[in-house]
């Protein structure tokens, strides 16, 4: 469904992204990891559109995104959250979800999107402010909410998990396992915790001062010596 070929970012003379080379197939759920700065929201950034690759291709279901506007691939079914949640100001819970479900589908389906709302347990906030009246785990639920208000094939999570207690991280996860089965989506998820990302993920990703530095199961990769100097601190040469 995604693949990636040889994707460079840069940023100046800054190299965020360094010939990484990926594929995510339909329905799988693949974990995106590595220290701060290694490059894993930037990636996101140019897949979803929001960041030109200085090289390589971004290829979505035999599209070659890089050629299509940030509208074009969310109606191609690329969704993604942000890491800083961005509701709409001034717009409700469900305003919100009905403006995502524009720009990504074309159309407003008010009872997709009042789906949307119960299965992500929001139904009973639909009517608040999203920016001012949310707790931070509704926060998060709502990025997930706005990405599959698009109807996407591939979900983009950038560290929805992170801030939650146990309990909301627990709830989250399973809500996450529950969306992939209902739905049939693909999810490529960005997450620091080993443990969260062992249980939810069947293939992890590894990113380190930009490279792709592992591929594989759960089990080989947070095995891998090079994964774990990764996070234990190891200087770029
Ligand atoms: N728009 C930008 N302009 C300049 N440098 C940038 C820009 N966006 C990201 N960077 C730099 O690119 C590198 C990768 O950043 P990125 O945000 O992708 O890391 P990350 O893996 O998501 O880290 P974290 O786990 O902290 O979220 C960092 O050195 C960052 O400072
Ligand atoms: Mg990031």
């Amino acid at each position: 469904m995604l693949r990636l070929e040889d994707v460079t970012i840069r940023f100046g003379g800054l190299t965020a992204v360094n010939r990484v080379s990926m594929e995510i197939a339909s329905h799988e759920v693949v974990g995106l990891v590595g220290p701060n700065g290694a490059g894993k929201t930037t990636l996101f950034n140019a897949i979803s559109g929001l960041v030109k690759p200085s090289g390589g291709q971004i290829i979505f279901d035999s599209v070659n995104v890089l050629k299509t506007s940030l509208h074009a691939r969310a109606r191609l079914g690329i969704g993604r959250s942000f890491q800083i949640p961005q509701p709409m100001h001034e717009l409700t819970v469900r305003e919100n979800l009905l403006v995502a479900q524009r720009f990504g589908t074309g159309k407003v389906v008010p009872g997709k999107v009042d789906e949307i709302l119960d299965f992500l347990g929001l139904a009973d906030k639909a009517g608040c402010n999203a920016a001012t009246e949310l707790a931070l785990s509704e926060l998060k639920a709502l990025e997930v909410a706005k990405a599959l208000a698009i109807a996407p094939k591939l979900l983009l999570l950038d560290e929805v998990l992170a801030g939650l207690e146990t309990n909301g991280k627990r709830r989250f996860m399973q809500m996450l396992t529950a969306l992939h089965k209902k739905f049939g989506i693909g999810i490529l998820i960005i997450e620091h915790d080993i443990e969260t990302i062992s249980k939810l993920c069947s293939r992890v990703c590894v990113l380190n001062f930009g490279e792709l530095i592992a591929d594989g199961t759960p089990e080989q990769v947070f095995s891998d010596p090079q994964v774990i100097k990764s996070y234990t601190g190891e200087q770029h040469a």
